[in-house]
């Protein structure tokens, strides 16, 4: 006769406490994280808008002929708009009503025309967030630099970032090292990730605004170079917040020229001459010394940023203009 064995009541236990473990870090980890990587694809309009890519490709291109400065100011509304409140279109809205030098409503015109496109094409499909991020990425390649997997099916938030909520979320260049390392550490980006990413700033340019307080009295604790100093308190006397000036040496080329201005003490933000602080500073070495190795570390970044809390599935909506 065959006998069934049974498990003792040890070991049952034993499998439920591990199967208990099991499912306890799964919600963890998801609810910790705030990507959510497994709802976005590469494929979500391979049948609903197939041309969208292409569509997206071509108007950043030759908008990028005309200004190279659009791909900058395309870059920076994604990476603020996932910081915001996640990769939602949700800062665009507030985009409009900024002061300042009206870059980022220049890069809102160049996602509105390609939303316009995308509608001729496939009405109300594709969301103005999904549009962000892929013109980001084509953005950076316009300008030599590296390339990435954007995946898709982010949805679009229905109401706005409070002017409020964009402040307090997106960091402010006057970060300390430590400061930055938490900002970045609360959305899950690494040491390296902060430190890649903010090679973003190898294009563009900046208001005088945004450093003025490194200037005359100086900064607490900064290394900035005192002849890069003298030159920008010239440049950028009080009555000129809105003047600006380049971020890094090659401001319409993506390389890793960044870096090295970093390493020698001329980089324009306050924050960005942070890096140089701590263990950060190894990973500034790094990318300074081996463009390639900054390149496949920024997109591995920009793939984190992309999947910052998106909107899927039957959350939010495809707005009808940006
Ligand atoms: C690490 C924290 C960061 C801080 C404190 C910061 C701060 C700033 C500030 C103050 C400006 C000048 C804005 C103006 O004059 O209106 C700027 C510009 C810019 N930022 Fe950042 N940023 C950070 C990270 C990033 C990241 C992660 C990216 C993209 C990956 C990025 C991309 C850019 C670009 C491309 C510009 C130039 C925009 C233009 O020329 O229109 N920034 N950033």
């Amino acid at each position: 006769m065959q006998r069934v064995k049974f498990l003792t009541p040890l070991t049952s236990a034993a499998l439920l406490l591990v199967l208990l473990l099991t499912l306890l870090r799964h919600y963890a980890i998801h609810k910790e994280s705030p990507t959510t990587p497994s709802e976005l694809s590469t494929s979500f309009y391979a049948n609903t808008c197939p041309d969208f890519p292409k569509i997206a490709r071509s108007v950043i291109r030759s908008e990028v002929a005309n200004d190279s400065r659009s791909s900058a100011s395309i870059l920076k509304l994604h990476f603020r708009d996932c910081f915001a409140q996640g990769c939602d279109g949700s800062l665009l809205p507030q985009v409009g009503k900024e002061q300042g030098d009206g870059r980022s409503t220049k890069g809102l015109k160049i996602i509105n025309n390609i939303k316009r496109a995308v509608e001729t094409s496939c009405p109300e499909t594709v969301s103005c967030a999904d549009i962000l991020a892929l013109s980001a990425r084509e953005s950076v390649i316009a300008l030599g630099g590296p390339s990435w997997t954007v995946e898709f099916g982010r949805r679009d938030n229905p109401s706005s970032t409070s002017v409020a909520a964009a402040v307090d979320a997106i960091p402010s260049p006057n970060l300390t090292a430590t400061q930055l390392i938490e900002s970045f550490q609360k959305r899950g980006l690494s040491k390296r990730d902060l430190v890649a990413l903010s090679g973003g700033h190898s294009i563009g340019q900046a208001q005088c605004s945004t450093f003025s307080a490194r200037l005359f009295n100086g900064t607490a604790g900064d290394s900035i170079d005192p002849a890069l100093k003298s030159r920008l308190e010239k440049t950028c006397p009080p009555t000129a917040p809105n003047r600006l000036n380049n971020l890094d040496p090659s401001p319409t080329t993506f390389d890793n020229l960044y870096f090295r201005a970093v390493q020698a003490n001329q980089s324009l933000l306050f924050s960005d001459q942070q890096l140089l602080q701590s263990d950060l500073a190894g990973f500034v070495k790094e990318f300074a010394d081996n463009q390639k190795a900054f390149f496949i570390a920024f997109a591995n970044a920009m793939i984190k940023i992309g999947k910052l809390s998106p909107l899927t599935g039957g959350h939010g909506e495809i707005r009808a203009s940006c």
